[in-house]
């Protein structure tokens, strides 16, 4: 085919299928549906918490109790999947809250399987929400994260998650076999049917600030450079990539989605396994603070972003904006 030439009177062929809603809506290449999205959730100790996240306007820290509700509104909304991110009343060196049998993200998972079992209840699994100086892992005696201690404490809690019903595991922490160790441990638990999405590419970025804030996880020295990647690699990506999938990764994940739009891309070109991208809380948060201020067109924004992480070749996309996204897609 040849690329459009204009005749002397005429449209390009490109700009005749732009006429109506109905032809632009026949030639649509990317569509956002609320069936690929995640909603993240944070849950709190207590009882009929409902705690505004100053920095995440429209988000909410919630105690077990509201869960069922909340479960509730995004069936009908047709949003089908979250993403728990458990916030404990007590944190220790090791983080052990994580894996106890009751333990604030197990609380959630079965709270919510009983609200909805149709639901797909998947549960971060990291230890700097647990642990008292907010790194992913035990430190050794150089303040650093002790690789294979934390993998370890990593793959027992995916197994703790397990026992009460989860549908995936989602390791965030970046430490190295960290899949291939989970899986392991899931196999030998007779969990061999249990999905792992793996942030593979999760870099070292500012926009986590918000979720840090909602989370409690802040790191109490240092940051996470040390395991987390460089902003400035790509290249790098692919092999993180490679590497969890070798480990079994079922689902691989960029994070965070909007200054990373060209990893999004390399990845979905490397690999055939479902791909996620995570449209994190700093991006959320400077998109509600624009609006808020009445320089920009929220809905519009925010579908175009969620559109974009779709065009660059990500299948599901993990954001704080599902709900007011999938509502807005029932409107037109
Ligand atoms: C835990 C974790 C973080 C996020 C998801 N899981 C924070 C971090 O790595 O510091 C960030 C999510 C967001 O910003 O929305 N390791």
């Amino acid at each position: 085919m040849t690329i459009a030439t204009r005749r002397a009177s005429g449209f390009t062929r490109t700009r005749r299928l732009r006429a109506s809603e109905a032809l632009r809506g026949l030639v649509r290449e990317t569509r956002v549906d609320p069936a690929s999205f995640i909603y993240p959730l944070f849950v709190v100790e207590g009882r009929g918490v409902r705690e505004p996240i100053g920095s995440m306007p429209g988000q909410f820290r919630l105690s077990t109790d509201m869960l069922a509700a909340e479960a509730a509104e995004l069936s009908d909304l047709g949003v089908r999947a979250v993403l728990l991110f458990g916030v404990p009343g007590h944190k220790d060196a090791e983080g052990s809250g994580a894996w106890l049998a009751d333990g604030i993200t197990q609380r959630a998972v079965a709270a919510l399987k009983q609200a909805d079992p149709s639901l797909a209840v998947v549960a971060d699994v990291c230890l700097c929400e647990y642990t008292d100086h907010g790194h992913c892992g035990p430190l050794n005696a150089r303040g650093e994260v002790e690789n294979n201690a934390a993998i370890e404490l990593l793959a027992r809690t995916s197994v703790s998650l397990a026992e009460v019903g989860v549908d995936m595991v989602a390791p965030s922490d970046m430490m190295d076999g960290r899949v291939g160790a989970i899986r392991a441990a899931l196999d030998e638990s007779g969990f061999a049917e249990l999905p792992i999405m793996a942030y593979s590419a999760k870099y070292a970025s500012a926009f986590y600030g918000p979720f840090r804030e909602a989370a409690d996880s802040a790191p109490q020295f240092g940051d996470r450079r040390g395991y987390q990647m460089d902003p400035p690699n790509v290249r790098e990506a692919i092999r993180e990539v490679a590497i969890d999938i070798e480990e079994q990764a079922d689902i691989v994940m960029v994070k965070p989605a909007l200054a990373y739009l060209d990893v999004v891309r390399a990845v979905r070109d490397s690999t055939e396994l479902p791909l996620a991208a995570y449209n994190v809380s700093g991006e959320y948060a400077m998109l509600k603070a624009a609006a808020a201020q009445g320089w920009i067109d929220e809905e519009r924004v925010m579908m175009e972003t969620l559109t974009g992480i779709r065009r660059a070749g990500a299948d599901i996309i993990i954001t704080y904006h599902a709900k007011e996204a999938a509502r807005w897609l029932r409107q037109v």
